[in-house]
Protein backbone atom coordinates (compact mmCIF):
# COMPACT_ATOMS: atom_id res chain seq x y z
CA UNK A 1 0.00 0.00 0.00
CA UNK A 2 1.58 3.44 -1.16
CA UNK A 3 1.40 5.68 1.64
CA UNK A 4 -0.36 9.35 1.52
CA UNK A 5 1.61 12.28 3.96
CA UNK A 6 -1.46 14.38 5.14
CA UNK A 7 -0.98 17.91 6.26
CA UNK A 8 -2.66 20.71 7.86
CA UNK A 9 -0.36 23.72 7.14
CA UNK A 10 2.99 23.29 5.03
CA UNK A 11 4.80 25.99 2.93
CA UNK A 12 4.63 23.84 -0.27
CA UNK A 13 3.31 20.00 -0.90
CA UNK A 14 5.62 19.85 -3.81
CA UNK A 15 8.50 20.96 -1.79
CA UNK A 16 7.91 18.35 0.86
CA UNK A 17 7.42 15.73 -1.75
CA UNK A 18 10.83 16.68 -3.47
CA UNK A 19 12.60 16.22 0.05
CA UNK A 20 10.45 12.28 0.78
CA UNK A 21 11.41 11.57 -2.97
CA UNK A 22 15.43 12.28 -2.33
CA UNK A 23 14.70 10.30 0.72
CA UNK A 24 13.66 7.02 -1.72
CA UNK A 25 9.98 7.69 -1.39
CA UNK A 26 8.29 5.16 -3.46
CA UNK A 27 6.44 5.79 -6.89
CA UNK A 28 3.01 6.77 -6.42
CA UNK A 29 3.76 8.46 -2.45
CA UNK A 30 1.16 11.33 -2.14
CA UNK A 31 1.48 14.21 0.21
CA UNK A 32 -1.70 16.08 0.60
CA UNK A 33 -2.51 19.53 2.79
CA UNK A 34 -5.43 21.34 3.92
CA UNK A 35 -3.35 24.83 3.25
CA UNK A 36 0.02 25.67 2.16
CA UNK A 37 1.87 29.19 2.99
CA UNK A 38 3.98 29.08 0.04
CA UNK A 39 2.56 27.17 -2.71
CA UNK A 40 4.29 27.56 -5.64
CA UNK A 41 3.21 27.79 -9.65
CA UNK A 42 5.09 27.54 -13.05
CA UNK A 43 8.00 30.00 -13.44
CA UNK A 44 8.33 30.71 -10.47
CA UNK A 45 4.97 32.32 -9.52
CA UNK A 46 3.23 31.69 -6.22
CA UNK A 47 -0.06 29.42 -5.98
CA UNK A 48 -2.93 31.03 -3.68
CA UNK A 49 -4.07 28.12 -1.17
CA UNK A 50 -7.65 28.68 0.58
CA UNK A 51 -7.62 26.59 3.89
CA UNK A 52 -9.59 23.82 3.33
CA UNK A 53 -11.13 24.85 0.20
CA UNK A 54 -9.14 23.52 -2.64
CA UNK A 55 -6.78 20.37 -3.25
CA UNK A 56 -3.32 21.01 -2.82
CA UNK A 57 -1.19 17.83 -3.28
CA UNK A 58 1.82 16.23 -5.04
CA UNK A 59 2.07 12.85 -6.20
CA UNK A 60 6.11 11.09 -6.45
CA UNK A 61 6.67 9.00 -9.44
CA UNK A 62 9.25 7.36 -10.72
CA UNK A 63 8.36 6.10 -14.62
CA UNK A 64 10.80 3.69 -16.38
CA UNK A 65 11.11 6.44 -18.83
CA UNK A 66 14.55 8.33 -20.28
CA UNK A 67 14.89 11.81 -18.73
CA UNK A 68 14.26 13.60 -22.01
CA UNK A 69 10.27 12.03 -21.70
CA UNK A 70 9.76 13.56 -18.27
CA UNK A 71 8.80 16.63 -19.60
CA UNK A 72 5.55 15.30 -21.05
CA UNK A 73 4.65 14.58 -17.32
CA UNK A 74 2.84 17.94 -17.14
CA UNK A 75 0.68 16.88 -20.37
CA UNK A 76 0.21 13.51 -19.15
CA UNK A 77 -0.89 15.14 -15.70
CA UNK A 78 -3.37 16.81 -17.36
CA UNK A 79 -5.48 14.35 -19.09
CA UNK A 80 -5.57 12.38 -15.39
CA UNK A 81 -6.93 15.38 -13.69
CA UNK A 82 -9.23 16.36 -17.05
CA UNK A 83 -10.51 12.85 -16.79
CA UNK A 84 -11.02 12.90 -13.29
CA UNK A 85 -12.76 16.54 -12.95
CA UNK A 86 -15.27 15.61 -15.69
CA UNK A 87 -16.38 12.98 -14.17
CA UNK A 88 -17.14 15.59 -11.32
CA UNK A 89 -18.67 18.24 -13.32
CA UNK A 90 -20.82 18.12 -16.18
CA UNK A 91 -18.48 19.91 -18.61
CA UNK A 92 -15.40 19.48 -20.63
CA UNK A 93 -11.74 20.70 -19.19
CA UNK A 94 -9.65 22.50 -21.30
CA UNK A 95 -6.38 22.22 -21.70
CA UNK A 96 -3.80 25.43 -21.51
CA UNK A 97 -0.77 24.38 -22.81
CA UNK A 98 1.59 23.15 -20.56
CA UNK A 99 -0.09 23.43 -17.28
CA UNK A 100 -3.36 25.34 -16.50
CA UNK A 101 -6.64 23.53 -15.70
CA UNK A 102 -10.05 25.69 -17.26
CA UNK A 103 -13.71 25.68 -17.45
CA UNK A 104 -15.38 27.85 -19.85
CA UNK A 105 -12.08 29.99 -20.14
CA UNK A 106 -11.51 30.42 -16.79
CA UNK A 107 -8.86 28.76 -14.70
CA UNK A 108 -9.52 26.46 -12.37
CA UNK A 109 -6.26 24.61 -11.64
CA UNK A 110 -2.76 24.58 -12.58
CA UNK A 111 -0.18 21.75 -12.43
CA UNK A 112 3.46 21.59 -11.49
CA UNK A 113 5.84 19.18 -12.29
CA UNK A 114 9.52 19.05 -11.29
CA UNK A 115 12.15 16.31 -11.85
CA UNK A 116 15.37 15.14 -9.69
CA UNK A 117 18.38 15.98 -11.41
CA UNK A 118 19.36 15.30 -15.15
CA UNK A 119 21.90 13.54 -13.97
CA UNK A 120 20.56 11.06 -11.67
CA UNK A 121 20.47 7.53 -12.32
CA UNK A 122 17.53 5.83 -13.97
CA UNK A 123 16.85 4.18 -10.32
CA UNK A 124 16.89 7.27 -8.42
CA UNK A 125 15.02 9.09 -10.84
CA UNK A 126 11.78 10.56 -10.06
CA UNK A 127 9.53 13.34 -11.04
CA UNK A 128 7.07 15.14 -8.28
CA UNK A 129 3.38 16.11 -9.71
CA UNK A 130 1.66 19.08 -7.91
CA UNK A 131 -1.74 19.51 -8.61
CA UNK A 132 -3.61 22.17 -6.95
CA UNK A 133 -7.36 22.49 -8.12
CA UNK A 134 -10.13 25.08 -6.40
CA UNK A 135 -12.74 22.25 -5.56
CA UNK A 136 -15.24 24.22 -2.80
CA UNK A 137 -14.04 27.81 -3.35
CA UNK A 138 -16.95 30.88 -3.72
CA UNK A 139 -15.50 33.46 -5.87
CA UNK A 140 -14.81 36.14 -3.04
CA UNK A 141 -12.19 34.09 -1.85
CA UNK A 142 -9.90 34.91 -4.40
CA UNK A 143 -7.80 37.75 -4.93
CA UNK A 144 -10.05 40.39 -6.39
CA UNK A 145 -8.09 41.28 -9.26
CA UNK A 146 -7.93 37.40 -10.22
CA UNK A 147 -11.83 36.71 -9.92
CA UNK A 148 -12.63 37.55 -13.06
CA UNK A 149 -9.92 35.30 -14.48
CA UNK A 150 -10.44 31.65 -12.14
CA UNK A 151 -13.64 29.67 -11.16
CA UNK A 152 -14.06 26.60 -8.64
CA UNK A 153 -15.64 23.14 -8.83
CA UNK A 154 -18.06 24.16 -7.13
CA UNK A 155 -18.89 27.50 -8.57
CA UNK A 156 -19.17 25.21 -11.84
CA UNK A 157 -21.85 22.32 -10.43
CA UNK A 158 -23.10 24.18 -7.10
CA UNK A 159 -22.04 20.79 -5.52
CA UNK A 160 -19.33 20.82 -2.66
CA UNK A 161 -17.28 18.13 -2.79
CA UNK A 162 -15.15 15.76 -0.39
CA UNK A 163 -10.99 17.27 -1.60
CA UNK A 164 -10.14 13.65 -0.14
CA UNK A 165 -11.94 11.67 -2.45
CA UNK A 166 -10.94 14.04 -5.35
CA UNK A 167 -7.54 13.29 -4.60
CA UNK A 168 -7.92 9.66 -4.35
CA UNK A 169 -9.38 9.43 -7.38
CA UNK A 170 -6.81 11.86 -9.21
CA UNK A 171 -3.86 9.73 -7.33
CA UNK A 172 -5.34 6.45 -9.09
CA UNK A 173 -5.82 7.74 -12.50
CA UNK A 174 -2.52 9.81 -12.58
CA UNK A 175 -0.71 6.32 -11.87
CA UNK A 176 -2.81 4.91 -14.75
CA UNK A 177 -1.84 7.71 -17.04
CA UNK A 178 1.73 7.47 -15.77
CA UNK A 179 1.69 3.29 -16.67
CA UNK A 180 -0.17 3.62 -19.90
CA UNK A 181 2.57 6.50 -20.87
CA UNK A 182 5.37 3.65 -20.14
CA UNK A 183 3.85 0.66 -21.78
CA UNK A 184 2.19 2.37 -24.88
CA UNK A 185 3.99 5.70 -25.46
CA UNK A 186 2.94 8.92 -25.49
CA UNK A 187 0.31 9.65 -28.38
CA UNK A 188 -2.52 7.97 -27.25
CA UNK A 189 -2.56 10.53 -24.44
CA UNK A 190 -1.32 13.35 -26.30
CA UNK A 191 -4.39 12.69 -28.51
CA UNK A 192 -6.58 12.98 -25.77
CA UNK A 193 -4.49 16.20 -24.55
CA UNK A 194 -5.33 17.83 -28.12
CA UNK A 195 -9.17 17.27 -27.74
CA UNK A 196 -8.91 19.55 -24.59
CA UNK A 197 -6.70 22.20 -26.39
CA UNK A 198 -7.60 25.64 -25.00
CA UNK A 199 -5.24 27.65 -26.90
CA UNK A 200 -5.64 25.87 -30.29
CA UNK A 201 -6.10 28.44 -33.30
CA UNK A 202 -6.14 31.37 -30.96
CA UNK A 203 -3.50 34.64 -31.00
CA UNK A 204 -1.24 34.62 -28.14
CA UNK A 205 1.63 35.49 -27.12
CA UNK A 206 4.81 33.58 -25.42
CA UNK A 207 7.93 34.56 -24.43
CA UNK A 208 10.58 31.52 -23.95
CA UNK A 209 12.67 30.81 -21.45
CA UNK A 210 15.37 32.73 -23.89
CA UNK A 211 13.13 35.92 -23.30
CA UNK A 212 12.36 36.13 -26.81
CA UNK A 213 8.65 36.83 -27.39
CA UNK A 214 7.07 35.26 -29.89
CA UNK A 215 3.69 36.06 -31.19
CA UNK A 216 1.10 34.11 -33.60
CA UNK A 217 -1.55 31.39 -33.89
CA UNK A 218 -1.03 28.48 -31.39
CA UNK A 219 -0.88 25.09 -33.63
CA UNK A 220 -0.87 22.95 -30.55
CA UNK A 221 1.62 20.69 -28.63
CA UNK A 222 3.77 18.29 -31.56
CA UNK A 223 4.40 14.65 -31.41
CA UNK A 224 7.23 15.78 -28.33
CA UNK A 225 4.76 18.14 -26.43
CA UNK A 226 6.02 21.45 -27.52
CA UNK A 227 4.09 23.74 -28.57
CA UNK A 228 4.04 25.27 -32.07
CA UNK A 229 3.22 29.29 -32.96
CA UNK A 230 2.85 30.77 -36.06
CA UNK A 231 3.75 33.78 -36.38
CA UNK A 232 2.55 36.73 -39.12
CA UNK A 233 4.92 35.68 -41.54
CA UNK A 234 4.15 31.92 -41.57
CA UNK A 235 7.08 31.10 -39.83
CA UNK A 236 6.30 28.02 -37.36
CA UNK A 237 8.27 28.77 -33.98
CA UNK A 238 8.66 25.73 -31.35
CA UNK A 239 8.05 26.69 -27.69
CA UNK A 240 9.17 24.47 -24.97
CA UNK A 241 8.42 26.21 -21.96
CA UNK A 242 7.52 29.84 -21.40
CA UNK A 243 5.10 31.78 -19.73
CA UNK A 244 1.89 31.44 -22.66
CA UNK A 245 -0.82 34.08 -22.61
CA UNK A 246 -3.48 35.19 -25.06
CA UNK A 247 -2.91 38.30 -27.28
CA UNK A 248 -4.48 40.87 -25.59
CA UNK A 249 -5.81 40.01 -22.26
CA UNK A 250 -3.61 37.95 -19.94
CA UNK A 251 -4.88 34.89 -18.77
C1 LIG B 1 0.45 26.74 -11.95
O1 LIG B 1 -0.72 26.98 -12.28
O2 LIG B 1 1.38 27.52 -12.21
C2 LIG B 1 0.75 25.46 -11.23
C3 LIG B 1 0.17 25.48 -9.85
C4 LIG B 1 0.46 24.23 -9.06
C5 LIG B 1 0.01 24.39 -7.64
C6 LIG B 1 0.14 23.11 -6.86
S1 LIG B 1 -0.67 23.20 -5.30
C7 LIG B 1 0.07 21.70 -4.82
C8 LIG B 1 1.49 21.71 -5.34
N1 LIG B 1 2.38 22.36 -4.39
C9 LIG B 1 2.86 23.50 -4.84
O3 LIG B 1 3.61 24.27 -4.21
N2 LIG B 1 2.40 23.73 -6.08
C10 LIG B 1 1.56 22.66 -6.56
Amino acid sequence: MVKTYTFNTVDSTNVLAKQLAEEGAAHGTGVIARNQTAGRGRLGKNWHSVEGKGLYCSVIVRPQLSIQEYPKLTLVAGVAVAQVLEALVPQKVQLKWPNDLFFGGKKCGGILAESSSLVEANTKRYAVIGIGININHTLDMFPLELQDQVTSLFIESKAELSIEEVYEKLRIELLAQVKRFEDDGFNAILEEWRQRDYLLGRQMECVNTSGVVVSGVALGPDDGGELHVRDENGQVHKVLSGDVQLARKRV
